[in-house]
């Protein structure tokens, strides 16, 4: 005759709840020392049940969300990086720029955590079961190239507009063709007051007319970006290079672009009229 442990085995097991399964046996075995009465026993095999469910879905969004790596804002040293205020980092983690549809763009030299804020960003919208989607802008502008070549461009772009969170990194490292300039405008276009971009760049506003190949382009896409937007400025060293100051200086521009004020709206370039 099956004995009630195994009878709970099979019905968590048919209700696929591996995760209470697993934590079954011990918490019988702690009811049985006395240690767990009817209602915490309950309550402890329905937590199991719960956070492998959580888990498993936040690994699933992860993958989806294509993220190089994982890295949050614990990590973050913000002594090392003295111009990245700790109050609008944490506010911005709260994700109601989420909510408002806000975009949020960090700008700085290479090395100073414009990545790593911007992934911890995304990681967080994960956590909290939001869609979130990371790319190099030249990893999005050859997934869009292929599309159109393809003739599934609309579908793509539909694919890309739909999740509330997307990462675009790198703005400014390497050089963009005309049609690339043009389709990434497309996308923004379309994520414009629908959902939230945060996107990262070496490169200050003044110099995304270069970048994208195009001013005119460059200041309607910035137009519609700052519109909505939290803009953090990092100016400091590079943390790949914190044992090494002396060539970090010596790298280090003598005379760092100068990007607008955080979180006021900055002039875009001006525009050329057509
Ligand atoms: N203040 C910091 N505290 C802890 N780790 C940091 C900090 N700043 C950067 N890092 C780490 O240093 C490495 C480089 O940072 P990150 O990739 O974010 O730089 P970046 O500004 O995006 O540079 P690039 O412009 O070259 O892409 C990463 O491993 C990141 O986690
Ligand atoms: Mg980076």
């Amino acid at each position: 005759m099956s004995t009630l442990r195994d009878r709970l085995r099979a019905q968590l097991a048919e209700c696929k709840m591996p995760g209470a399964l697993e934590a079954v046996d011990d918490i019988l075995r702690r009811i049985d020392a006395g240690e767990l009465s009817a209602g915490p026993a309950m309550e402890a095999l329905l937590g199991s049940h719960i956070a492998l469910r959580n888990q498993r879905r936040l690994q699933t969004a992860m993958r989806c969300a294509r993220l190089p790596s994982v890295k949050t804002l614990d990590d973050f040293d913000f002594t090392f990086q003295p111009s990245v205020k700790r109050d609008q980092l944490e506010s911005l983690h709260t994700l109601q720029f989420l909510e408002r549809k806000e975009n949020v763009v960090f700008l700085g030299p290479p090395g100073v955590g414009k990545t790593h804020l911007a992934i911890s960003l995304a990681v967080h919208a994960a956590e909290r079961g939001r869609r979130v989607y990371y790319a190099t802008l030249a990893d999005l502008i050859t997934w869009l190239e292929d599309a159109q070549q393809a003739g599934h461009l609309t579908r793509r772009l539909r694919t890309l507009v739909s999740p509330s969170l997307m990462v675009v990194d790198e703005i400014g490292y390497l050089p963009i063709s005309r049609t690339g300039a043009q389709l990434f405008f497309q996308l923004m276009s379309r994520r414009y007051e629908h959902a939230s971009t945060v996107l990262t760049s070496n490169k200050s506003f003044e110099e995304w007319g270069d970048v994208f190949g195009d001013e005119v382009m460059a200041a309607a896409l910035i137009d519609r970006l700052v519109h909505h937007c939290h803009i953090v400025n990092i100016r400091g060293n590079s943390y790949r290079m914190r044992e090494h100051r002396a060539l970090a200086s010596r790298l280090a521009p003598a005379t760092p672009p100068a990007p607008p004020e955080s979180t006021s709206r900055p002039r875009p370039p001006r525009r050329q009229e057509a």
